[in-house]
């Protein structure tokens, strides 16, 4: 069980360019709203902070999209995100963003005293620049093939692919995403912050110091980046959008995102201190504050590396404690996509399903992608609503607070003596709460969801077993210690549901009369008393009406949500089709240089560590090479191996994840986007035939 304590709780600030869908709220906010309701409820202090991260490329991207400023894109998509959390529960004490002007100054304090202590490299580089749009293109600006991993359309500071972090002029055959020009290098001028001089650090304050105690998966990519040596990054962008480099001599220039965007964290603490009246200071400068941020795993190197090195050079601030990042959550076996439409949004479950907002969350939470990437079906949040949530939390509850009715008008009967049966029922029940601290202490949140059904069938098998609507008639002192014993279990459920299905949870509370804690006469449990007190709910105590915590979900309301997703399939498919414009023209000369040929693939393994490629063996009649291939989505190595293939063999080798690959395989793309093989219809064409 914590000591009280102060908790300084972060959730990643979602940008402003798209609603948020389940794959946000699964990974990010209700594992951190759980883990800031628990705290709260046994007694620390918290402050739960997030609010709207609305600079960056994206937001200007958007807008350009939709033929507006970009200012309206924030506004738009702050408010219908704000509500969205406030509508599934999740309880920050402070909803901000990053274009709130507490936010402005103290990013540009936060830069300048990292400028007027020297801890920037000031340099002119060459960057990427768009002759067309006459703009510098950095981050999302800028697609092209990662040099790590060969997906064709890895962003400029990023690759979604092998998840590294990538800079725009990394990039092989960079392409602007603004005009689609080919962009040419220019001179600029930027700050850096220098990585490489954190090294030691960051291995002492991590890779030593929290190897226990953080996720394998946050330790292991920490632990790659720093194993493979840190350089310096700009912070600074050519952009007209973002917070002014605070300066002489930047004109033109704003911090990068990712520098103003975690200080948003400190901004929005500072801002709900001050409408509280609090000190802010405290929270993210005192030693004994434990500093935990909530993020996907895309955003590791930031929260882990890069922001720590700014916390530790700034030099008063708190490192964080834990950062419990989640890896992704898919939907229907497909990557969750905004620019897709492959999602469930908020906003929309909630006008199919109202209410049902607990229904979301502990389906999510049970599904958790805690250790890795997982599915969300429809068909298992249908289980997970009929099989648990109705079939054991809402049956056990019914059946207890129907008979306290039916029996005694809602008043809890006195017991008799204790059977063992009881004793070792009451006795579990109190192990309960320590067990789920365990989980949620450790952020096993699935696992603590899973303690607390298991709460819910600790009750239904008490009752199963004790059958009080049998022993009415034949030993009614029996009936009354069974339902003592059973309302124990509820007023226990009322309490340790809090963190997980707080619209449930509030609901018990009502059905079981229990007014808050501090109002006199409450008979509220807390979580520690569930453990320590000998009596929850008194005898005596007057229950309100039988109410039903949950509603089936039926099979028609799950076929509408997979129709849904059918007709988004399709909308892409035919999105799709469209056909890609011819490029420039190509004298026969640039034709003729391309050699290529039909080759067989004579084997074919996967990379290890890269979900998209394969290695495979091609006989291309010259010789047999080596071509790595980024296939591996869509086709097993079995199912290559013998295939007859297009290949371009004189393109110049490049090495992908350290193997020369020699070659290009050809292909297109279905309409389904599944990629296929151009290969010739007849069998009897060899491998080394020239395709011309
Ligand atoms: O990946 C994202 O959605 C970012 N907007 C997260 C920012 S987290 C923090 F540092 F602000
Ligand atoms: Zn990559």
């Amino acid at each position: 069980m914590s000591t009280k304590g102060r908790y300084t709780i972060t959730a990643a600030l979602p940008y402003t360019n798209g609603p948020i869908h389940i794959g946000h709220l699964a990974g990010v906010y209700v594992p951190a709203d759980i883990y800031s309701r628990y705290l709260r409820i046994t007694g620390n202090d918290v402050a739960f902070i997030c609010g709207s991260d609305e600079h960056g490329a994206a937001i200007p991207m958007r807008a350009k999209k939709e033929g507006v400023s970009p200012q309206v894109i924030i506004d738009k998509y702050h408010t219908i995100i704000k509500k969205s959390f406030h509508d599934f529960g999740i309880t920050f004490d402070n909803y901000s963003r990053t274009s709130a002007s507490i936010h402005h100054e103290t990013a540009s304090e936060f830069f300048k005293k990292m400028y007027e202590d020297g801890k920037f490299i000031e340099e002119t580089s060459e960057q990427l620049y768009d002759p067309e749009a006459d703009q510098f293109l950095a981050d999302r600006f800028v697609t092209g093939t990662c040099p790590k991993c060969g997906n064709e359309e890895a962003y400029g500071d990023q690759c979604e692919n092998c998840g590294s972090t990538l800079s725009a002029t990394e990039l092989i055959n960079p392409k602007s995403t603004i005009s689609g020009a080919e962009p040419i290098l220019k001179q600029t001028k930027h700050w850096f912050l220098p990585l490489d001089q954190y090294e030691d650090f960051l291995r002492e304050w991590v890779l030593v110091g929290h190897k226990k105690d953080w996720k394998t998966n946050v330790y292991g990519q920490i632990k790659s980046w720093v194993d493979d040596g840190l350089r310096p990054r700009a912070v600074t962008r050519d952009l007209d959008w973002g917070i002014p480099v605070p300066v002489e001599g930047a004109e033109g220039k704003v911090l990068y995102v990712w520098f103003d965007a975690p200080i948003g964290y400190i901004s929005s603490t500072k801002e709900w201190a001050q409408r509280e009246g609090k000190d802010w200071e405290p929270y993210w400068k005192d030693k004994d504050t434990k500093l935990v941020h909530f993020i996907g795993k895309d955003n590791i190197v930031f929260h882990c590396i890069i922001f720590p090195s700014m916390l530790k050079a700034e030099g008063s601030y708190i490192l964080p404690e834990n950062v419990p990042a989640n890896e992704f959550l898919n939907l229907e076996g497909n990557k969750l996509s905004t620019s897709k439409n492959w999602a469930v949004w908020l906003h929309e479950y909630l006008e199919d399903f109202p209410n049902k907002q607990d229904v979301l969350r502990y389906a999510l939470t049970a599904n958790a992608p805690e250790t890795k990437d997982n599915d969300f079906t429809w068909k298992d949040f249908q289980a997970r609503n009929n099989n648990e949530l109705v079939a054991i939390f809402g049956n056990f509850i019914n059946r207890v607070v129907v008979l306290t009715n039916k029996y005694y008008d809602g008043v809890i009967p006195a017991p008799a003596a204790f059977s063992e049966i009881d004793q070792q029922t009451l006795a579990e029940l109190k192990a309960y709460p320590a067990v789920i601290s365990s989980s949620i202490e450790r952020y096993r949140f699935r696992e603590a969801s899973q303690e607390l059904m298991n709460v819910a069938r600790l009750g239904n098998k008490y009752l199963a077993d004790e059958e009080p609507w049998k022993t009415i008639k034949t030993d009614e002192d029996r009936t009354k210690t069974v339902l003592y014993v059973a309302l124990q279990i509820a007023s226990a459920l009322a309490t340790l549901s809090e963190p997980f299905l707080p619209f449930t949870s509030t609901k018990l509370k009502g059905i079981l009369s229990v007014t808050p804690s501090g109002v006199e006469g409450s008979v509220e449990t807390q979580w520690n008393e569930i453990s320590t007190k000998e009596i929850l709910l008194p005898t005596g105590h007057q229950i309100g009406k039988g109410e039903l915590l949950f509603s089936k979900i039926e099979d028609t309301e799950i076929q509408k949500q997979l129709e849904k997703l059918e007709a988004t399939k399709k909308a892409n498919q035919a999105e799709n089709n469209t056909v890609e414009p011819q490029k420039d023209t190509a004298t026969f000369e640039d034709f003729t240089k391309l050699d290529m040929r039909i080759g067989t693939i004579i084997e074919a393994e996967k990379m290890p560590k890269a979900k998209k490629l394969l290695v495979l063996k091609v006989d291309t009649g010259i010789n047999i090479r080596t071509i790595v291939s980024g296939i591996a989505e869509h086709f097993s190595p079995e199912e290559v191996v013998g295939k007859k293939v297009t290949v371009l063999v004189n393109l110049a080798p490049r090495k992908l994840r350290g193997v020369e690959s020699e070659g290009m395989i050809l292909m297109t793309e279905n309409p389904e986007g599944k990629i296929v093989f151009l290969n010739p219809d007849e069998d009897e064409v060899n491998a080394g035939a020239v395709v011309s």
